[in-house]
């Protein structure tokens, strides 16, 4: 490695109280294993999420988890709308700890995306409709998503009701043991569709200009960091654009972290797109370039995400301060020891746990 600058990579990052052992991350990325259809994690959630710890991930972000039934993508979705349901994320959260890697959970509601089938979600003909078990989802308005349900239109008291349904998830978390929440405001959910000017049409004070779009997300934010406590970290994950002239853009990406930093964010997870239909000029390390703008732009620490897939690829983002963590998904689902590779390829010792040392790479 002799002229290259030391990695990065496998530096501890703390955040508030929070230290976590390196910046290869695991993103949120919907398994949809909740058997039982009861929201609860199930031994499937502990081999995934177990597996990725003794990995040597630093953190694990647990997919989308619901904050209402209603707000479910699908029916075999996670949720935090139950006190049931604390008792199976306490088993993850101690598992993770045990092997190294902190565990946070993106909260999240579905809104106007909801009632897909389970192994369709993802897909554009994904719908479950109401005759076969599905449900009327939400929305900020009675228009749908692209071949999904029409949408119960929220009246401003069902969301002004909402950011307590998110904070009482929170506080159900923290029962739990968890490290971080994550807000999921992007990808053409609820938060998401309150955000951004094509899915927002609303004549109350939660839509309109900018401000009032973003008061559902902001009083979202203000109402966990009630619950949530002091000494852990809350992280937003924002789609930056929605890659269309007439859409959310990247400087109302800015001027919403500026009102949502004084709110006690601490973590800005930089996406894109997921609102509407349309091509997205993907390709490796696509999203970095709106990570950095963020990061530059407000301060706050950022993770990027996608296309994410080279060790020496992931550790150029965090030297040259692009980001503060990566997030490596689908390369983290094929590879659950991902941060091993990454490690070895670095030159750094093995983040993988005592029982698989053996099996490390040759160094
Ligand atoms: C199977 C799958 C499920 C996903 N579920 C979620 C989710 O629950 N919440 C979310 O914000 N993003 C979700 N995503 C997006 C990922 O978090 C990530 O942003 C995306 O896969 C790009 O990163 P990658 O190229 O490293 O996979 C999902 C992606 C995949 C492949």
């Amino acid at each position: 490695m002799g002229g290259t600058m030391a990695s990065m990579l496998f530096e501890p990052l703390s955040l508030r109280g929070l230290t976590c052992r390196n910046r290869v991350w695991l993103p949120p990325m919907c398994t949809y294993q909740a058997e039982a259809q009861d929201g609860r994690a199930t031994d499937w959630h502990l081999v995934h999420y177990g597996a990725r710890a003794a990995g040597g991930f630093g953190l694990m972000i647990v997919e989308a988890t619901a904050v209402d039934p209603v707000g479910r993508i699908t029916s075999h979705d996670l949720g935090l709308w139950d006190d049931s349901q604390i008792e199976g994320f306490a088993r993850l959260a101690g598992f993770a700890h045990r092997f190294g890697a902190a565990l946070a959970v993106q909260l999240g509601h579905s809104g106007r995306k909801g009632s897909v089938w389970p192994d369709r979600a993802g897909f554009p003909d994904g719908l479950q409709p109401l005759e076969q078990g599905g449900w009327q989802p939400v929305g900020p308005g009675p228009e749908a998503f692209p071949q999904l349900a029409s949408p119960w239109a929220l009246s401003t008291a069902e969301v002004q009701a909402l950011p307590a349904v998110f904070a009482a998830a929170a506080a159900r978390a923290q029962a739990a043991g968890l490290d971080a929440v994550e807000l999921h405001a992007a990808h053409g959910y609820l938060l998401h569709q309150f955000l951004s000017p094509l899915s927002n049409h609303r004549d109350d004070q939660y839509g309109g200009d900018l401000a009032g779009r973003a008061r559902l997300l902001r009083e979202t934010v203000a109402a966990v960091r009630r619950v949530w406590p002091e000494s852990k970290p809350l992280f937003v994950r924002l789609s930056a654009t929605e890659w269309v002239d007439d859409g959310w853009s990247l400087d109302d990406t800015l001027a919403l972290v500026e009102d949502l930093k004084p709110l006690g964010v601490d973590l800005v997870d930089v996406s894109s797109g997921g609102n509407l239909v349309t091509a997205i000029p993907s390709g490796p390390g696509y999203q970095v370039g709106l990570a950095a703008a963020v990061k530059q732009a407000s301060g706050l620490a950022v993770a990027a995400v996608g296309q994410i897939t080279e060790p020496v690829q992931a550790d150029q983002i965090v030297r040259l301060g692009q980001a503060d963590a990566v997030l490596v998904g689908r390369a983290g689902l094929r590879e659950p020891a991902w941060p091993e590779r990454a490690a070895a390829a670095l030159g750094r010792p093995t983040p993988l746990a005592d029982s698989y040392r053996r099996g490390a790479f040759p160094r």
